[in-house]
């Protein structure tokens, strides 16, 4: 028999088993909601981005199955060849109305936006200037592109400018943030990062995954709260999250839009989307549009949820949005912190090295629109039981 030129993957597993970060996947049972079932066990869900609840919304289920009816369950093409249906059009118009810009593309994923859009319009010429916890699809992107990527320390615009200010005046550059950063929950400096993209002649461009259907009027995103209309250049926003269905898109002008359409390879080079998540994703645009008191609770929920952990003495460092982390330092204690809150019923994910830094290992917890004050309030007695048990407060 051959030896297994695999092997040493398991040689890896045995030492993130030995560091307690091996994870198996939860199983969800049943509908992505406030209160579901996971392996066996219900819990009041702290671990989705399914911030306004739209996943089980009645508008978005029936509109997803009329679509099915009358298109069919696939697209059967890429869209550059025969997978361009009349409903992705009247999507990427709805997504153009609603962000106040000129076009819209929709791709498969967020990840693949924000992937398939840096590495479309830059190349080895050009420098990429970008914030330190920008989304691993931002940094795929940099990296695919081939340009020359300087990172700035979070949210530091002084940094950011210092390595502006060192490089040629002709040189092109991007310079990119995430609106909301998805494991601490606080915003993009956009406005500091606006102005410094304007006084030396960059791209600007944010990842809005987390902001949309959260910022600014009826979820328009971090542009529109920040109200930056205008200045940003490249808006990508996320289907996947308060949107409830999946895909991603990008806002700008109608010329970068169709030099999307030529260049961005997972626009160019992979299936679109079924019609049903396009009809559901209208039917979300629908729900912000007429229904924004959605958003209010969600906000209600987020203050009500924080308030409760940081009177409860926990570390939820600087979140300004529903994402709230319960920073514990070691890898293990977040694991541990999480699996007992599991135990107790409350699903709120342990997130360690190396998606965020080995002395800064959490719990992360998302509110949604949809949890009511007793399954909030639930969570929150058994945080303060678990967390004196493990010590943390
Ligand atoms: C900041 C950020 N950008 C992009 C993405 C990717 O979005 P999607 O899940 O639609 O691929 C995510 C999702 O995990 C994210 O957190």
């Amino acid at each position: 028999m051959r030896p297994d030129p695999l092997a040493f993957l398991d040689a890896e597993l045995d030492a993130l088993r030995s560091q307690g970060l091996h994870r198996s996947l939860r199983i969800l049972e049943g509908r992505q909601q406030a209160t579901a079932e996971f392996d066996h066990r219900s819990v009041v869900n702290l671990s989705s981005n399914n911030y306004l609840g739209l996943t089980t919304h009645p508008r978005l289920i029936e509109r997803a199955i009329a679509a099915i009816r009358e298109f069919g369950v696939g697209s059967g093409s890429v869209r550059t060849i025969a997978g361009t249906m009349v409903i992705h059009m009247e999507l990427e118009r709805r997504l153009a109305t609603f962000k106040h810009t000129e076009a819209v593309v929709v791709f498969q994923s967020g990840f693949a936006a924000n992937a398939g859009t840096v590495s479309a319009i830059l190349n080895k010429e050009d420098v990429i200037i970008s914030d330190a916890l920008n989304h691993a699809s931002i940094i795929d992107g940099c990296r695919l592109s081939r340009a020359a990527i300087k990172v700035f320390p979070h949210k530091d615009v002084d940094a950011a400018r210092k390595i502006l200010r060192d490089l040629p005046p002709d040189q092109r550059k991007l310079l990119i943030t995430d609106g909301v950063f998805s494991m601490d929950g606080d915003l993009g400096s956009l406005p500091a990062l606006c102005d410094a993209a304007e006084e030396f002649g960059c791209i600007m461009m944010v990842d809005d995954a987390h902001a949309s259907g959260v910022f600014g009027r009826n979820g328009r995103g971090t542009v529109d709260h920040f109200n930056m209309h205008g200045r940003v250049d490249i808006q990508v926003g996320t289907l996947s999250k308060a949107m409830a269905a999946l895909g991603g898109y990008v806002a700008g002008s109608a010329s970068l839009i169709d030099f999307l359409y030529h260049r961005a390879r997972p626009f160019l080079f992979s299936t679109s989307h079924p019609p049903s998540v396009a009809a559901t994703c209208i039917a979300a645009l629908d729900v912000l549009e007429q229904e924004p008191e959605i958003i209010d609770r969600l906000w209600d929920n987020t203050r009500f949820f924080k308030r409760g952990l940081e009177t409860l003495g926990f570390n939820t460092g600087l979140s300004e949005s529903p994402i709230t982390p319960v920073i514990v330092g070691e890898g293990s204690r977040a694991m541990k912190l999480s699996d007992r809150l599991f135990e107790e019923g409350v699903f709120a994910q342990g997130i360690a090295y190396p998606t965020v830094a080995r002395d800064k290992a959490r719990v992360r917890t998302i509110v949604t629109a949809a949890h009511t004050k007793d399954e909030l309030q639930f969570a929150l007695d058994k945080f303060k039981l678990v967390g004196t048990e493990l010590g943390l407060i």
